[in-house]
């Protein structure tokens, strides 16, 4: 290896050492999120876009909250979240890399922050709503916005918890006592709130200026 190419590992080792160091990450940039995205939206920038076997809607991103966004995708890197398309996806993204996307997608005055409640929440989702909001806008970042997302996907989600397929501290417990029928109800409900979580079109003038 040429002494120069061994330098820069070795300046690149001690940055990393020092990175460790200094954990705060800088706040994302979503102008870089913008960029990397670039692939992401190949599936979620197109509108009602499915996942084959099983057949479900690729979820909205767009107005979801950051910080369940850097989760999300740190839970698929790690595998804790299993989805084989989105391990893939995740696999390369560095954690600042994953801070830009998410700053990307959550945009910031478009959120849907005063969402309309709508009908009154069906009975069962009356334990939902303390973490979710009546309105589907999760009350902090952790929780994330239900309003206007694919009532497939809610459902699929749902299901993945009750029957332990998807797996978290927090969600698992609530699904025990609710039932199939419910979890329609309860997908049925979220996905017709407005504002709604969005799909960032894709550039298709960019893609076809390539
Ligand atoms: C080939 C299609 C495809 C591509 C490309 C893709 N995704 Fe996904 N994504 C999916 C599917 C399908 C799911 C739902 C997986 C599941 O059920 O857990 C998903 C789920 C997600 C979620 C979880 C959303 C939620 O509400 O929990 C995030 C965040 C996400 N993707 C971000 C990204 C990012 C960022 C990229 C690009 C680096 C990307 N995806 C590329 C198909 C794709
Ligand atoms: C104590 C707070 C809390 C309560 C109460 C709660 N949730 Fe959640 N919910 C969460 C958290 C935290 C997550 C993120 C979990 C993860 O990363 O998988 C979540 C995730 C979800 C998701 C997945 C969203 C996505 O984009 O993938 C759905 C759907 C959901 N909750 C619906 C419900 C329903 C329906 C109820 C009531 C039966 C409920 N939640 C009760 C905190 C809560």
């Amino acid at each position: 290896m040429p002494l120069s190419r061994r330098c820069t590992l070795g300046i690149l080792f001690v940055s990393l050492v020092l990175g460790t160091a200094t954990p705060a990450l800088a706040a994302g940039d979503a102008a870089n999120g913008k960029v990397l995205s670039y692939t992401c939206l190949g599936c979620h920038g197109i509108d009602n876009y499915k996942n084959v076997y099983p057949t479900y809607s690729v979820p909205e991103l767009y107005g979801q909250h950051a910080a369940y966004l850097v989760a999300a995708l740190k839970e698929y890197r790690s595998g804790e979240r299993s989805h084989a398309t989105m391990h893939m996806q995740a696999a390369s993204l560095s954690d600042q890399d994953i801070e830009d996307i998410a700053a990307y997608f959550a945009g910031s005055e478009l959120k849907p922050t005063k969402a309309t409640v709508g009908t009154p929440p069906p009975k069962v989702a009356q334990l939902c709503v303390a973490c979710h909001g009546a309105d589907g806008v999760g009350i902090m970042g952790d929780y994330p916005t239900l309003a206007g997302q694919h009532a497939d996907y809610l459902a699929r989600a749902l299901d993945e918890y009750k029957h332990g397929d998807r797996k978290n501290a927090v969600m698992p417990s609530f699904m025990t006592a609710v039932s199939e029928a419910e979890i329609q109800e309860i997908a049925d409900y979220y996905s017709h709130q407005t504002p709604p979580l969005r799909t960032e079109p894709r550039r298709v003038t960019i893609l076809s200026a390539q």
